[in-house]
């Protein structure tokens, strides 16, 4: 983009307040400003501002919702053999070297209150370990297991880029082999003031935000990442975020049912625990699977019950998912096909006098969800909450450390229990990956090893 292109696009779409700035500056400033600018998508800020300001924003009740078909937790014989059949199925793709996993880490954590990328807090309940390493530790394990290089890609934002790879150097990526870790950072947007004017930063930049968490299926696309594992033969991206320390990376029984289906865009869901909580839900609109956040459903359909008196609509999205790799290049073949969603949020920016001043931003994200009801055919699997999914969101009370902490003690307790090992009631407990994946492997290697009791038990 030249100079003459900048100004002209600013002057069409009325931001005379930047040119003003623009002409203050020096002309070295200006040629970092330009620098600065040049990959942002004006165009299509000023697109969705017009579509959100005339949109009637209110939360509307969607049209034809239905509950969606789900495989649930297996109970009868026959479900349990379907289960076994797609570990097999699954176990076969990620044995021939078909998966890859991805870990979202872009956002800011800013709930958590926690100064640094989200995945270097310390999490585990007596090593402490940090998210990226219980997350790094399993595709070792499972690396291990099955014999081949499971890549682990790391999405990050422009705000925790840097921090996150020294945060891997230093730790020498966890013992995986760092040719097998990448990192790539998800695109940003410029935000809006609510009446649609760009905001600067200081001087040279513009204030901007991550586009979202579905930007990660355009960033994969834009960094060439999507066709490099592509051409090295993978086939599906195991997706998860870095706020839940009891995801079960590329589990095979998820891959195998996703294979089984056919399903290019699949998602493992939790029985929501009350009408109220925080999730997205997994639903049927007009016939195709789709998420609606809490935020965004209707409150008839949030709080709909059944005959029996149980939630309705109970698939709460735990945010794990399995996307094919052809699926995502059609998504970024014409485009990006993922829709905006617009959060109103506060920022603290410069003001015109350059003072730091609160002001209300317009900020544009996309959802990965979204990209479900564009798939051909999607999948949705139950798994119980207390083994799979126990998010870090909050500094305290629910979906804190603390409750993830303990989430991971009672699981792993749960495991020693079965494999008939007595655990003092109040002992601490950790089971590294590196260890165990399953409760199942837990078992068989507890058999020839024998478990000290202690108020604090960990196991490698
Ligand atoms: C999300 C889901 C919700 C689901 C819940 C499960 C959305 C809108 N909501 O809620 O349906 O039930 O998780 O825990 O997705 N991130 C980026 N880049 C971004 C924004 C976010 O990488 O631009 C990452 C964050 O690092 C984090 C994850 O996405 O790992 C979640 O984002 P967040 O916006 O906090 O969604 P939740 O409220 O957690």
């Amino acid at each position: 983009m030249t100079e003459q292109d900048f100004l002209k696009s600013l002057e069409s779409y009325g931001q005379r307040h930047i040119l003003d700035h623009y002409r203050s500056l020096t002309s070295h400033q200006r040629s970092i400003f330009l620098d600065n600018s040049r990959d942002l998508d004006l165009r299509l800020v000023f697109k969705l501002h017009r579509q959100f300001t005339s949109a009637d924003n209110s939360r509307r009740a969607a049209a034809d919702i239905s509950p969606p078909a789900v495989v649930c937790i297996p109970r009868t014989p026959g479900e349990h053999d379907d289960a076994l059949r797609a570990h097999s199925t699954g176990e076969s793709l990620l044995k021939r070297q078909k998966v890859a996993v991805l870990i979202v880490a872009g956002g800011q954590g800013s709930r958590l209150g926690f100064d640094g990328p989200k995945g270097t807090f310390p999490l585990s309940p007596i090593r402490r370990k940090t998210l990226f390493q219980l997350f790094a530790e399993q595709v070792r394990g499972l690396s291990a297991r099955y014999g081949v290089t499971i890549p682990l890609l790391i999405m990050t934002s422009g705000d925790n880029h840097e921090e996150t790879m020294r945060f891997f150097q230093k730790n020498r990526h966890f013992g995986l082999a760092p040719a097998s870790v990448y990192f790539f950072s998800q695109g940003v947007l410029p935000a809006l003031s609510p009446d649609g004017r760009l905001i600067l930063e200081d001087k040279v930049h513009f204030y901007t935000s991550p586009n979202g968490h579905g930007g990660s299926l355009k960033a994969l696309s834009d960094s060439g990442l999507l066709a490099r594992l592509t051409r090295a033969g993978y086939e599906e991206l195991f997706y998860c975020q870095v706020d839940n320390p009891l995801v079960r990376i590329a589990d095979p029984v998820f891959l195998g049912h996703h294979s089984l289906a056919g399903s290019q865009a699949s998602t493992k869901v939790v029985r929501r625990r009350s009408v109220e909580e925080k999730v997205g839900v997994y639903l049927n609109i007009k016939g195709r699977q789709a998420i609606i956040e809490y935020s965004d459903l209707d409150e008839d359909h949030m709080k709909a019950l059944d005959d029996k008196g149980e939630i309705l609509y109970w698939a709460g999205n735990t945010a794990i998912h399995v996307f094919s790799l052809p699926f995502i290049g059609d998504l970024n073949s014409d485009g990006f096909a993922l829709p905006y969603h617009l959060a109103r949020k506060s920022a603290y920016v410069v003001s015109s006098d350059w003072e730091p001043a609160s002001i209300d931003v317009w900020k544009f994200e996309t959802f990965v969800f979204d990209a479900i009801p564009l798939a051909e055919r999607a999948c949705c699997m139950e798994v119980a909450r207390e083994e799979e999914f126990a998010p870090v969101k909050n500094k305290e009370g629910p979906d804190s450390p603390d409750t993830a902490r303990q989430a991971l003690m009672d699981l792993h307790r749960a495991w020693l229990q079965k494999a008939g090992v007595e655990v003092p009631p109040d002992a601490k407990v950790e089971i590294s990956p590196l260890f165990a994946l399953t409760p199942e492997e837990a078992a068989e290697k507890l058999k020839t090893r024998k478990v000290v009791a202690s108020p604090e038990i960990y196991i490698e």
